[in-house]
């Protein structure tokens, strides 16, 4: 049996500041640590067994996956691969802050969506190269978790519509008659629940021939639309930094038919739909996007 892998929210901190420090470092290196760090997750899913003992700590339950220049140390239980703590080499393992990472381990994470976080971030590095594209989604999902916690909702099922949304980009492109679609297929053959599948069809309604209707749908087509425009005029400040940017500066320019004029403003004044006026709206997305900053680069 295939078993699934997950992260406890402190390796997945660790995991992603491992990241940000290698592109600090070298940019091409993060994408290689990557793939190399997808490639062995995957094959642990097969051989959990494959990890070699801790030899620091051989009478401990836990197994360790070396992916120079970090260790991935977990734990198996039940079908699921925990990933305790992602530690570089450099650093000698402590023996109780290991034990006491496997205190976050829950069984229960996936139950709604139909996949978490890791294995969505996971999936969407398989198909997505392109790093600009991969940070508008991470954009996007940072918004859409800020928005169903202004309208008390699940964060994880609006972040993951918002981390997925664009997963069949480099299939299908621009290509109305089947962006979205292709996505939503896929996600649905890996399990995920349909209420993501739906609303990620639905952010492309327009070419599907769909109508978006709820706050959720409203909310992603405005949510990933923005980010465009956020990161446009973050690149017209002097520090080119998501920080910096005002409210009016990006409503200003919204108005400015030839600023990023790929963006469509129509879809942005979908926040309207949800209850939200445009100055809200785009407050709560700089915000967002401000405390990812370092992920997204600006
Ligand atoms: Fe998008």
């Amino acid at each position: 049996m295939k078993l699934k892998i997950r992260f406890t929210p402190s390796a997945r901190a660790q995991f992603l500041s491992a990241i940000a420090y290698i592109r600090r470092d070298k940019p091409s290196a993060a994408a290689g640590f990557r793939d190399r760090t997808e490639k062995i997750l995957r094959r642990l899913e097969i051989f959990p067994e494959s990890g070699r003992v801790i030899p620091e700590f051989p009478e401990l339950p836990y197994r360790e996956a070396v992916i120079p220049p970090y260790r991935f140390f977990y734990k198996v239980k039940g079908n699921i691969i925990w990933i305790i703590a992602v530690w570089h080499g450099a650093q000698l393992p402590n023996e109780p802050e290991l034990s006491e990472s496997t205190k976050e381990i829950t069984g229960t994470d996936d139950s709604v969506a139909g996949i978490t976080r890791e294995n969505a971030l996971l999936l969407l590095r398989e198909h997505l190269k392109n790093e600009k594209l991969v940070a508008h989604c991470l954009a996007s999902e940072a918004i859409m978790r800020a928005l169903a916690a202004k309208f008390e909702k699940d964060q994880d099922l609006w972040g993951l519509a918002g981390l997925l949304h664009d997963l069949d980009y480099e299939i299908t492109g621009e290509d109305s008659a089947s962006h979205g679609a292709v996505s939503a297929k896929i996600l649905e053959e890996k399990g995920v629940s349909s209420g993501i599948a739906d609303v990620i069809k639905k952010h492309n309604a327009e070419g599907l021939g769909l109508i978006r209707s709820t706050i959720f749908e409203h909310a992603l087509a405005c949510a990933e639309s923005i980010t465009g425009m956020i990161v446009a005029t973050a690149l017209i400040y002097p520090d080119k930094k998501i920080s910096s940017v005002k409210v009016s500066s990006v409503t200003k320019r919204m108005k400015t038919q030839h600023f990023a004029r790929a963006v469509s403003r129509e879809r942005i004044l979908e926040c309207e739909k949800t209850g939200i006026p445009l100055d809200e709206f785009v407050g709560i997305s700089i915000k967002a996007m401000s405390e990812i900053a370092d992920e997204l680069g600006l």
